[in-house]
């Protein structure tokens, strides 16, 4: 059983930033996956590493169309961003280093914070790039 299954209610309606809100989930139900398989360090640690990975491309495919089309919340939603990155990048290196446990907890914290970018600020940008682009 996944951790997650993917809710309609978090689709934002534009096919390329929901394709990769999905592949973030993913990436937590593989995350889930490799905890109760009790896959090694090295398989949970490439996962972790994918997710960091992929959330920075993602933001950075966002914050590239905000500043191309002049979204008002750009710099307040790239806060966001960076702060999230930044916790992701720390439990990456305490992972590493063994002080961090790919855990029920962990996996709480980080659908929930994808879970918010969605809800709380992408969703706020569906209407200024109704007739706006992505890519
Ligand atoms: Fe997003």
């Amino acid at each position: 059983m996944a951790f997650y299954d993917w809710n309609p209610g978090i689709e934002t309606g534009i096919a390329l930033i929901d394709s990769q809100h999905r592949r973030l989930v993913d990436l937590i139900n593989d995350l889930h996956e490799a905890m109760i398989a009790r896959k090694g360090k090295e398989i949970t640690a490439r996962v972790l590493d994918e997710l960091a990975d992929y959330t920075v491309y993602h933001f950075g495919v966002e914050e590239r169309a905000f500043a191309k089309h002049g979204y008002e919340r750009a710099a307040e939603q790239k806060a966001s961003h960076d702060h999230f990155v930044a916790r992701l990048e720390d439990m990456r290196a305490k992972y590493e280093r063994g002080s961090l446990m790919v855990n029920v907890e962990a996996l709480d914290f980080l659908l929930g914070w994808i879970k918010k970018h969605i809800l709380n600020e992408d969703m706020l940008y569906v209407p200024f790039f109704e007739d706006k682009s992505f890519d």
